[in-house]
């Protein structure tokens, strides 16, 4: 991505990551930190500022390699969550897409929003053939994204997550870019 930005509405846009997001986005952490905790792993490793700006800086590598494609959500001008390619598989151009938003912005359509411009960009202008989403199946205020914006169910792994101690089903979903251009 050689821009900054990528333009949603004239409230929402993703942010390429940059080191001085590391306060606003470690305060988010601290403060939400059960919510947050509850289904990504990395809160807890997240305990100072320094590792949050760590975090951006190995964002920043990852971006510029084309490992990964991690984006920041921002609503009217403020980082409210992240939306990323957690993993890009270029040989057989496969990305999966992972995101969280703060807990006073749920209930919007944000991140809805956000996965519809990743996705677009992922098609067109990265030419990925295959999107996926994994969700730990507890995790139903996720599922419902993926349900719609159309993306196909392709099943239940067992026991594939393991953090806080207990071991989690996941369901797998993807989206194919053939699907996305019959219906975009
Ligand atoms: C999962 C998570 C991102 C969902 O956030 P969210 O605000 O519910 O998701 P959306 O932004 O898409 O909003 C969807 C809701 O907004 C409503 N909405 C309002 N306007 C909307 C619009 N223009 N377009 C779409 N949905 C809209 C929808 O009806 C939907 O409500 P519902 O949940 O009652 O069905 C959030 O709960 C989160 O960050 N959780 C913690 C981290 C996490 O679990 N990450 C995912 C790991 S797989």
């Amino acid at each position: 991505m050689t821009r900054k930005s990528l333009f949603i509405n004239k409230n929402l846009e993703l942010r390429l990551p940059e080191k001085e997001f590391a306060k606003t986005l470690f305060q988010i952490i601290e403060d939400q930190r059960e919510y947050l905790g509850k289904w990504l792993p990395w809160v807890e490793k997240n305990k100072i500022e320094k590792d949050s700006l760590e975090f951006l800086k190995s964002s920043i590598l990852f971006n510029n390699g084309g490992q990964k494609l991690t984006t920041f959500i921002f609503f009217n001008q403020e980082l409210v969550g992240s939306i990323a390619f957690v993993k890009i598989d270029k040989r057989n151009k496969v990305a999966e897409i992972g995101y969280w938003l703060s807990k006073n912005q749920q209930g919007n359509g944000i991140v809805s929003l956000a996965c519809q411009r990743l996705i677009k960009y992922g098609f067109e202008k990265m030419n990925l053939n295959r999107i996926e989403i994994n969700i730990a199946s507890e995790n139903s205020k996720s599922l419902v994204i993926p349900n719609k914006l159309g993306f196909i169910h392709e099943g239940t792994t067992r026991e594939s997550l393991y953090f806080n101690d207990k071991f989690y089903d996941e369901e797998k979903y993807s989206l194919l870019q053939k699907e996305w251009f019959k219906n975009n």
